[in-house]
């Protein structure tokens, strides 16, 4: 069963508020989108992988591309969930209808080859897919429109969604098509498929896995990679 990768990058990073979108910001010498496609690159899995960018970028990528990579490029949507429709599209005539498409966000260049390894495990014994996700650590409350606590959330149940989320080809792009038909803006895969009633399995992931959304992410994410890549830890 071929498995290929998607990774959206054709966002503009708004709430980073740079000059330039925030997948071509550098971080330990390297831009994110770089890092993350690096690291997708050890993945050994992977038959090929998907990049979307937005039609109107200039920026030159292919020094940003692995060369142990099979690498296409798609064009961008106005949301992430079109940008990804548009990969799947681009591989109408690559897959079977059962074969794999893991997403990765390009903003989360942290992610530790061995944890997408990990992933593809156990999702390669279930029915319908599955996701990283990580364990809600604060306490959670719910609130009213003038701000006040209405509640306390059980957070025991709670999980934050992260990527790769990985599903069968066929699948995906019929969830996909059909949030899109209906004007759905769903904000990861999962989403998607679970409005097609189905359920996606949990795969427990690392912290170091985060998003690069505010500038302080870009701080945050430079020390995790430093301290991921200090000797004694391995390579991630
Ligand atoms: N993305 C995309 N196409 C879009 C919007 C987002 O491919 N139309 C990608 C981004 O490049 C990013 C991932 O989806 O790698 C997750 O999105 P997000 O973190 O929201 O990035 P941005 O949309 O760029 O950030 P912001 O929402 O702050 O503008
Ligand atoms: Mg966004």
């Amino acid at each position: 069963m071929a498995i290929w990768a998607i990774v959206p990058a054709a966002g503009v990073g708004k709430r980073l508020g740079a000059e330039i979108p925030k997948q071509y910001l550098s971080i330990c010498g390297k831009t994110i989108l770089h890092h993350t496609l690096e690291r997708l690159g050890r993945v050994r899995t992977l038959s090929g992988l998907v990049l979307v960018l937005r039609p109107d970028d200039k920026t030159p990528v292919s020094a940003e591309i692995p060369e142990s990579l099979n690498v296409r490029i798609a064009r961008g949507g106005e949301e992430r969930c079109h940008s990804v429709l548009n990969a799947l599209k681009i591989l109408e005539f690559e897959l079977a209808s059962d074969d794999w498409v893991l997403v990765h966000d390009a903003a989360r260049p942290c992610v530790k080859p061995s944890e997408v390894d990990g992933l593809i495990d156990v999702v390669s014994n279930h029915d319908v897919g599955g996701l990283l996700a990580a364990p809600v650590s604060d306490t959670l409350k719910r609130v009213n429109d003038e701000g006040e606590i209405t509640g306390t959330v059980d957070r025991t149940e709670l999980y934050r969604a992260l990527t790769p989320q990985i599903f069968r080809f066929h699948v995906l792009k019929r969830a996909l098509r059909l949030a899109a038909d209906q004007n759905r803006i769903v904000t990861d895969d999962s989403a998607a498929i679970e409005s097609l009633g189905l359920s996606p399995v949990i795969v427990p992931g690392s912290t170091d896995n985060i998003k690069i959304t505010e500038e302080s992410d870009l701080l945050l994410a430079e020390a995790i990679m430093r301290q991921q890549n200090s000797p004694g830890v391995g390579s991630p």
